[in-house]
């Protein structure tokens, strides 16, 4: 039998490649594993030591290692030989887990499989020789779930994931993608939640915890500072130990300790001088020994420069996909690990302790749970789902006199080709094989009366104009020119609409980077001039102008915002993203989402855009090093603390009602306890006109001591139910100690200096003018202990090679 899949993420290689791939070694023996699914870590830890120490050193070494690939008949194809016992093919997986079959030892370990990507489940939709579907449910992408700052409803959202992966018969998700929106023009910023790490931890854990309740596993990635695609495969990220703990680091901290990922997988870069997969710092020290995570670590695919040994000893368990990393042209991994075995530098232990670690997990998947692919998961729900978390993330940023919402029926001019061409995700190992993707101008039609003329000239053009380029065989980039019309044209719109829609779209993808130029991060010229000849046409008659923003990331809005009346920031939103869109329009639902990220007033504002994305310091015409000179002040830390004005804030949103924020009030507070917390209240009112749902956030500014703090930090958050107009609902909110606490690299602590601690409950992070509350701390308070000099800066860098010492 011989399946098509797909060629994994492969960073920067746009190759189309069809993987042949064929089962081996089927049989119907039943696991070794019992049938009851969820019991605790520590009954599969002691079956997979047991099931270890009855493997041969082969089959130990082989679990650590992928089957990997071969070059053949100008195409990749997994390289079937090196592949264990698997059971039953999951075409578009993109790495197995090798398994184990041996008549003698009676060991029977099913191979697992593995998919992407970030906004659903990445697997190819149709099979050779197979009739039927295999669509995953496209979900919006990672900034607009988490713009929902709604985590039940990202919980649901994994849960639909979970289930979807589960009933196609795979055993593992290689999601969700954590790291921090450190700079907009990061090419995959949009499979990632925020700028801040509590929201990124949260909205992991959510994701996480959902899908793994369906029995599948998932993998936190990318672990860590993936935070640019530029040489990402060989970039070294110079990151300071605090900034590495209070930004890069608490995020998926907060998702290990909350939601027990069953893997986590490394970055393709460096930090600080050292890969990430062969950084024991980083995947011994800090993820186990401090955080006491019972998972495997996988690595990211091909990553590292080809010292297998190096990995395994690191802790980095597992290497994918395994075979000679044919991009950059290292050796064999199974070969090279069983070469640093004879050469003495991997002991017998080390393996035996990856492949434990790798099997305890692989011992509860799917495969060997003896769980049966339906190939039938509900997609009917959940693209009900994807609809309902796309309409709650969605961020209006601009409302101008209550343009917007435009009433139901009524007749719109819709402009811009991105509402034939909408994005639905973006492009690389995080997009979907959705079944479909409902565009704007058909979305819109549903709920308004769409002028005709207009959308079929845009269909038109499109169908004439569009080109595709294939992105790795793992997605299909669709681009068309934005068209040009002429001024008499646009004022026949006006004279027989009621109002204008204009939807501007950017695209962006895994291995490439955006650019800070015209047509990407900022408008084309024709752009520019569509905003600037509709607004004056429908303007002129006394009619509302309204933009939609399909993106992936930030865009410039200083050079067009004032000439528009409504601005809502659509993200990707998903297959269902027109009806979604739609929904806010007309008001069916009201804007509930918040920005995880700010939107600066220009590009040379961030504060990494100096140094983005890094330097070619050997003068080989490669990027090589990037130094994060910002420290921790990334996004609104830096922002707030600088006083530099923004566009739109972090944690900012309108809504078609209003908030009032009454009665906040700490309720108690158990520090000096180093175990302790803050808890609020405070009670949020719909003074408005219609229902609605509000995200209040919580900002504490702590006292200025030995070490720089940011004005402000965002240290809890909550959304209230639909409230009615008129309705009110009291929010609690917890921060413990640790998230109150700085990191100290003096002295390898967690610390909370002393002094006045002041306390926002606010809508956005603009908390100018608002009165705090304020809790005071006597004395210094260590909160928690890190491993002296771990995660250190290389040899001859000290804090004074940052371009800025904060
Ligand atoms: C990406 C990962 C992905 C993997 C497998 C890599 O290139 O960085 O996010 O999970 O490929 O497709």
């Amino acid at each position: 039998m011989k399946h098509h899949t797909q060629h994994p993420g492969w960073s920067g290689l746009a190759i189309a490649i069809a993987l042949a791939l064929a089962t081996q070694g089927c049989n119907d023996n039943s696991s070794e594993a019992p049938k009851e699914t969820v019991k605790d870590n520590s009954y599969y830890r002691s079956l997979a030591e047991g099931m270890v120490a009855r493997m041969t050193h082969d089959e130990q070494l082989g679990m650590l290692v992928g089957p990997g690939y071969v070059f053949a008949n100008g195409a990749f194809e997994i390289n079937s030989e090196a592949l264990n016992n698997l059971k039953g093919d999951v075409p578009g997986s993109v790495g197995y887990i090798n398994g184990v079959f041996n008549a003698e030892s009676g060991l029977d370990i099913a191979a697992s499989k593995m998919a992407d990507g970030a906004a659903g489940v990445r697997i190819s939709p149709t099979r050779e020789g197979e009739g039927g579907t295999f669509h995953g449910t496209a979900f919006p992408v990672g900034t607009l779930l988490a713009s929902t700052w709604d985590r039940d409803l990202v919980k649901q959202v994994g849960a639909a994931i979970g289930n979807e992966v589960k009933e196609y018969g795979l055993d593992v998700w290689l999601a969700p993608g954590m790291n921090i929106q450190r700079d907009p023009l990061n090419g995959r910023g949009f499979e990632y939640f925020s700028e801040d790490p509590l929201v990124s931890g949260v909205m992991g854990a959510a994701e996480v915890e959902g899908a793994q309740a369906q029995g599948v596993g998932t993998t936190i990635k990318h672990f860590i500072a993936n935070n640019a695609e530029t040489s990402r495969s060989i970039v070294d990220n110079i990151i300071s130990p605090r900034a590495i703990r209070e930004i890069y680091l608490r995020g998926f901290q907060y998702a290990e300790e909350h939601a027990n990922p069953w893997a986590v997988m490394t970055a393709m870069n460096k930090v600080n001088g050292t890969y990430t997969g062969q950084w024991a710092d980083l995947n011994t020290k800090v993820l186990r020994d401090e955080w006491g995570f019972e998972g495997f670590v996988v690595s990211d695919w091909w990553s590292g420069d080809g010292h297998y040994a190096d990995m395994i000893k690191s802790g980095n368990d597992l290497i994918e996909p395994g075979g000679p990393a044919l991009p950059y042209g290292y050796g064999d991994a199974l070969t090279g690990l069983q070469e640093a075995y004879a050469a003495g530098d991997l002991s017998a232990e080390e393996i035996k302790q990856g492949a434990t670690r790798i099997l305890t997990q692989v011992l509860k998947m799917p495969s060997n749970q003896g769980d049966v692919a339906s190939n039938a998961p509900d997609l009917a729900g959940h693209a009900r789902l994807s609809r309902q978390a796309a309409s709650d993330g969605m961020v209006l940023l601009k409302n101008e006199q209550g343009s917007l919402p435009l009433a139901q029926g009524s007749k719109l001019a819709s402009f811009g080709i991105t509402q034939v061409n909408t994005l639905k995700g973006g492009a690389g190992s995080g997009d979907v094989n959705a079944a479909y993707t409902v565009n704007l101008v058909d979305g819109l039609g549903q709920q308004f009366s769409v002028d005709a003329g207009l959308a079929d000239f845009y269909r038109t053009f499109f169908e004439q104009n569009k080109t595709s380029s294939d992105f790795g065989g793992i997605s299909t980039v669709v681009s068309c020119p934005e068209p040009a019309l002429d001024a008499s044209e646009i004022a026949a719109y006006a004279a027989s609409n009621e109002a204008a829609v204009i939807t501007l779209g950017r695209n962006s993808m895994q291995g490439q980077d955006r650019a800070n130029a015209k047509g990407d991060y900022l408008l084309s010229d024709t752009e520019l001039a569509l905003i600037d000849e509709v607004s004056a046409a429908f303007h002129g008659l006394g009619k509302k102008v309204v933009v939609v923003l399909n993106t992936g990331g930030v865009m410039d809005t200083s050079a067009w915002q004032d000439k528009v009346d409504a601005i809502l920031l659509a993200y990707m939103p998903g297959q269902e993203a027109g009806h979604a869109i739609a929904d806010l329009l007309s008001g069916a639902v009201n804007p509930s989402g918040k920005l995880t990220q700010t939107f600066p007033a220009s590009y040379q504002d961030v504060p990494s855009s100096a140094g983005f994305p890094g330097t070619d310091t050997d003068g080989d015409g490669t990027i090589d090093t990037h130094y994060y000179n910002e420290g921790i002040y990334v996004g609104y830390r830096y922002y707030a603390t600088f006083g530099k004005g923004v566009n739109y804030p972090f944690g900012y949103g309108l809504s078609y009602t209003q908030f009032d924020y009454k009665n906040a009030a700490i309720q108690s507070n158990t520090l000096p306890d180093s175990n302790g917390k803050v808890t609020l209240t405070a009670t949020v009112y719909n003074s408005g006109a219609v229902a609605g749902r509000e995200v209040a956030q919580v900002y504490v500014a702590a006292p200025a001591g030995a070490l720089s703090k940011p004005a402000i930090e965002l240290k809890a958050f909550a959304k209230t139910r639909l409230l009615a107009a008129g309705a009110s609902e009291t929010l609690s909110f917890e921060i413990p100690a640790s998230w109150l606490a700085s990191f100290d690299g003096a002295t390898n602590e967690w610390v909370m200096e002393p002094g006045a601690y002041k306390v926002y409950v606010v809508p956005s992070s603009d908390v100018t003018g608002i009165a705090p509350l304020t809790f005071n701390l006597a004395s210094r308070l260590v909160v928690g202990k890190t491993t002296p000099g771990a995660l250190a800066l290389p040899a001859g860098v000290t804090e004074a090679s940052f371009e800025t010492q904060y």
